[in-house]
């Protein structure tokens, strides 16, 4: 009995020490993939940024119908394979379906739609529930188009709302728990939509896990509907979250061109966070949205990656695997190595207006990054004759700055406010107003 004993102390410490070992190298393992963060600026690396005038080849840039013509398409050719994703086909909405058309919602000043954009491919499907805000008595309103995070019930305590298309008492009780029913109205404070309807503006809004579910599963979603037979998983130049989500927003904006209350051509993309990364992406990609607006969008999105201040390109690949291409995974702990920074993805927005907003307390998303960036985008808009930002330093808070690229940094943290909605109303006020 007593060997037994000892014997079967020994594997048990055997097993004990193999666990351990295997934790130790896990973590490092781990460890390897990014490394401390960094809170100070004297700790950012000294970098040059690739050249935005600067063609391939080596032609220089001295006219916006050279960008046009050579430069940009090389600049957004490798931020689709590299970065965000090729979206592999295409595909339209199959039809519309009119859930509610309310002409007076708000106490009667806007006019409230809610309809579902389907899509189908073979026997899979995806469908889009739109909320839309107009302002009443008006024949056609520029709008604010923006995912939001937490479901359309989420942006207003409009009890009309509908739960993801459906009606509350359609519900089974699991739905009512998935969608949070009882969030509804809890993200009020990010979207002044009275402010918006006030100011002659509507809002059309949808969930982004309605276009694809946020988790590193590519099984549903829209990217499951453009799979060849077999595949399982976008091949590495292919889209992530981040361009299914961009690809999203034009097939909302094929929709609005058909809506006759909408007025198409002044169409404002607005994004918080990852979906201003998204905002900036798509309004890169699709030259009929009028002006765009980043908010607080950070690593990947407005900052400039070679700082590597706050959230780096291997943070982001870590912890959200499933947003940008496999390919840009190559860039972890490698900036450098990127033919393209952040500035570039602003600059394919040139001529329209881009806004960028930054919070002073938001040191992951490196407002300085943020700022610096849409400074380093300015000379492509000087190119087409508007005008970029002119400070040379990262403005004082609340200060903002409104030439054709925008830029403030609002007091506070990582969020949107009503200050952040009052100066991109005045922003497209000023836009729509000069054209
Ligand atoms: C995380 C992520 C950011 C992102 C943010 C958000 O903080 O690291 O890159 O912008 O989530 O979308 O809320």
């Amino acid at each position: 009995f007593c060997i037994f004993k000892i014997i079967n102390d020994c594997i048990m410490i055997q097993k004990t020490l193999f666990s351990f070992i295997v934790l130790v190298f896990s973590y490092q393992l781990s460890a390897q993939k990014t490394t401390p963060t960094i809170k100070n600026e004297a700790d950012v690396p000294s970098y040059k940024l690739p050249h935005l005038f600067t063609s391939k080849d080596g032609m220089e840039i001295d006219t916006s119908s050279e960008w046009e013509r050579l430069r940009r398409p090389e600049i957004h050719s490798y931020f689709a394979n590299q970065v965000y994703g090729v979206v592999p086909g295409q595909l339209d909405f199959h039809n519309v379906e009119v859930l509610d058309d309310e002409p007076a919602a708000l106490g009667g000043k806007a006019i409230r739609k809610q309809v579902n954009l389907n899509f189908k491919k073979g026997n899979k499907s995806v469908s889009m529930s739109l909320l839309i805000y107009l302002p009443a008595g008006k024949k056609k309103s520029p709008v604010f188009l923006a995912y939001n995070f937490k479901g359309n019930h989420s942006v207003s305590p409009d009890s009309a709302i509908l739960i993801n298309g459906k009606k509350e008492s359609e519900l089974s009780g699991e739905e009512l728990k998935k969608f949070n029913v009882s969030g509804r109205g809890g993200r009020t404070s990010r979207w002044a939509i009275d402010k918006m309807i006030d100011a002659g503006y509507g809002l059309v809004t949808i969930d982004y896990n309605n276009v694809d579910p946020d988790k590193n599963d590519f099984s549903d979603g829209i990217h499951a509907i453009f799979y060849k037979t077999g595949q399982t998983a976008p091949a590495k130049n292919e889209w992530g979250s981040l361009s299914a989500w961009a690809w999203g927003m034009s097939r909302i904006l094929d929709f609005l061109e058909t809506e006759v209350l909408v007025d198409h051509k002044k169409v404002i993309l607005f994004g918080h966070s990852r979906l201003g990364k998204t905002a900036l992406w798509a309004g890169a990609n699709d030259r009929r949205f009028s002006i765009v607006i980043s908010n607080n969008s950070g690593c990947g999105g407005a900052a400039l990656s070679r700082r590597r201040f706050g959230e780096k390109v291997s943070d982001i690949n870590t912890n959200y695997p499933h947003w940008f291409a496999k390919n840009f995974h190559n860039f972890n702990e490698n900036e450098t190595a990127l033919e393209v920074d952040q500035h570039m993805l602003i600059a394919l927005i040139a001529p329209r207006p881009v806004y960028v907003a930054s919070a002073s307390q938001d040191s992951w998303a490196d407002p300085k990054g943020e700022f610096l960036a849409a400074k380093e985008a300015s000379p492509i808009y000087r190119l087409y004759g508007k005008k970029g930002i002119v400070m040379e330093k990262l403005p004082p808070v609340n200060t903002p700055f409104h030439g054709s690229v925008g830029y403030h940094l609002r007091k506070g943290k990582h969020d949107v406010t009503d200050f952040d909605w009052e100066q991109y109303i005045k922003f497209a006020d000023q836009h729509f107003q000069s054209n």
